[in-house]
This record gives C-alpha cells, structure tokens and sequence, in this order.
C-alpha cells in the first residue's frame, strides 16, 4: 500500500479552495433539482459552475468516465451517470457527487436531494445517513485510528436497521483524486492507520435500506444498484486531520466548528 500523504500547510490550503468550490457546486444546484429535469442537465450545470471558477471536474474521463459529475437516483449507490433521458420525478431521492481540481489539487463532496414529496421512510434513510458521517467526521483526531470511523458509522446504521455498503469506501484525496488510505465504513474498533495532523481523505458512506451488496450496470460499467433494488443514501465531505481534531474542507455552511 502506498504511503499516506502527510499534506504541507501550502498543500492544504490548496485542497480547502478546491473542496471548498466543491461544496458551493452542491450549494448551486439545488435550485435546479425539480420534477422534470434530466441529470444531463444538472450534469452540465455543475460543468458550467466548476469551470466558471477556474477548475476542471476531476470525474471527466477519470478511467473512461464520461461525465462532470455522478448523480445516484433511489436504488443506485453510486457512480450513476447523467443522462438526457433520466428524468427526476416527484419522490425521487438522489445523490450528486462532485469532484474539483483547482490549481492541481482535489476536492470531493456529496449530498442527497430530494424532488417534490418524498416517503418518510426515504426521508429517515437520508437522515441517518447524515447523521452516519457526522459520527465518522466526531472520530478524527491525531492518535485516533481510521477503522474507529467505520466502526462508529456501521453500529450506528445497523442500529436504525440500515446496512453499510462495503464495496465502495472513502480515500486520502488532495494531491491525487483517490490515495491511501481507504477508509471502510464499515471496520472494527481500533483497526487501520493511526491519523496524523495533515491527513486529508473523505468519509462518505453509503447506507441501504435492505442488504449491503451492489451490482454494477453491465453496459454502461459504472453504475452500482443495490442488489435488492431497495433504496440507498449517501453523504460524503473532504476532512483534514488538525492538531487537536479535524476541520471540515468541504463545508461551506459553517455547519461543523473546526477542532
Ligand atoms: N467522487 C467519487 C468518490 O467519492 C468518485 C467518482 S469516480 C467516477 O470517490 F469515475 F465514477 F466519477
Ligand atoms: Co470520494
Ligand atoms: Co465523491
């Protein structure tokens, strides 16, 4: 395994520009999520605001991925790819993932959405899930050991009778889109990598309402569906480890104190 990158002060406050233009993307495009509208469109809208900034979306041809942005509907877990014919509808929940490059660094954020009257059933799974990374995001500190993080977000899941994806993880992201470590979201207490101050990665777990396993699309190769086509939700933020705790790279709504 490649070793974890230990970022400079320079470094990280190249990473907090590019997460933090990440995070006004999913600031942006909420005004556009409505009944009605193709995730094309959303697509190239994100493209427009990414580029209107002066960065690139990191997404575009990332191994032969063909757009700026992914955008998961209801069963589909992650990497779903916009599309001129996938029309949201009233009900729908969906997760848009965007990725940054600015000035050579990254930035990786997601949020849910929602079109018009959503179940209460999705509603709970979308506020679990966020609750979910907020209890991995409390577990970094210095000291602190990475599998503590999937540890608090799968006994937290399983107890509101959700299920952790374990097929897909978060990663060490700022110089490259996808470095060590991996951070499994769902891990045993005390395992994994001890966390150093300048460590950057992304938590960003995605809980299923039925089992854990996913499928990917077999024409398009990207898209993952839940096995059970049962719903699934997804948050994720880019997290730098401070000297005392963490700082949130990606929040632009002051939602999380840096500590
Ligand atoms: N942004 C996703 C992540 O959180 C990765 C998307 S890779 C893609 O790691 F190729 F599917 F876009
Ligand atoms: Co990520
Ligand atoms: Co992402």
């Amino acid at each position: 395994m490649e070793d974890i990158i230990i970022k400079t002060p320079e470094q990280i406050e190249g990473i907090r520009k590019s997460s933090q233009l990440a995070g006004q993307a999913l600031v942006y495009i909420k005004d556009f999520v409505k009944e009605g509208v193709s995730t094309e469109f959303l697509d190239k809208k994100i493209e427009e605001f990414i580029r209107q900034h002066g960065a690139i979306p990191a997404t575009l041809g990332y191994n032969g991925y063909p757009k700026s942005c992914c955008i998961s509907l209801n069963e589909v877990v992650c990497h779903g790819i916009p599309s001129p014919t996938t029309i949201l509808k009233n009900g729908d929940i969906l997760n848009i993932d965007v990725t940054t490059i600015l000035n050579g660094y990254y930035g990786d954020t997601s949020a849910m959405y929602t079109v018009g009257e959503i179940s209460d059933e999705a509603q709970k799974l979308i506020n679990v899930t966020k609750h979910c990374l907020n209890l991995g995001i409390e577990q970094v500190r210095p000291g602190n050991r990475v599998g503590n993080i999937g540890f608090a977000i799968s006994r937290y899941a399983r107890a509101k009778g959700y299920s952790v994806v374990y097929e897909y993880c978060g990663h060490g992201v700022g110089i490259d889109f996808h470095e060590a470590p991996q951070i499994d979201h769902s891990a045993r207490r005390n395992t994994g990598p001890l966390l150093r101050p300048g460590m950057t990665f992304t938590i960003e777990p995605m809980i299923n309402q039925g089992r854990p396993g996913t499928v990917t699309d077999k024409h398009d190769g990207w898209t993952a569906r839940t096995v059970d086509k049962k719903l699934s939700a997804q948050f994720e933020h880019t997290v730098l480890v401070t000297e005392t705790g963490y700082e949130v790279l990606t929040d632009v709504s002051g939602e999380y104190k840096i500590c």
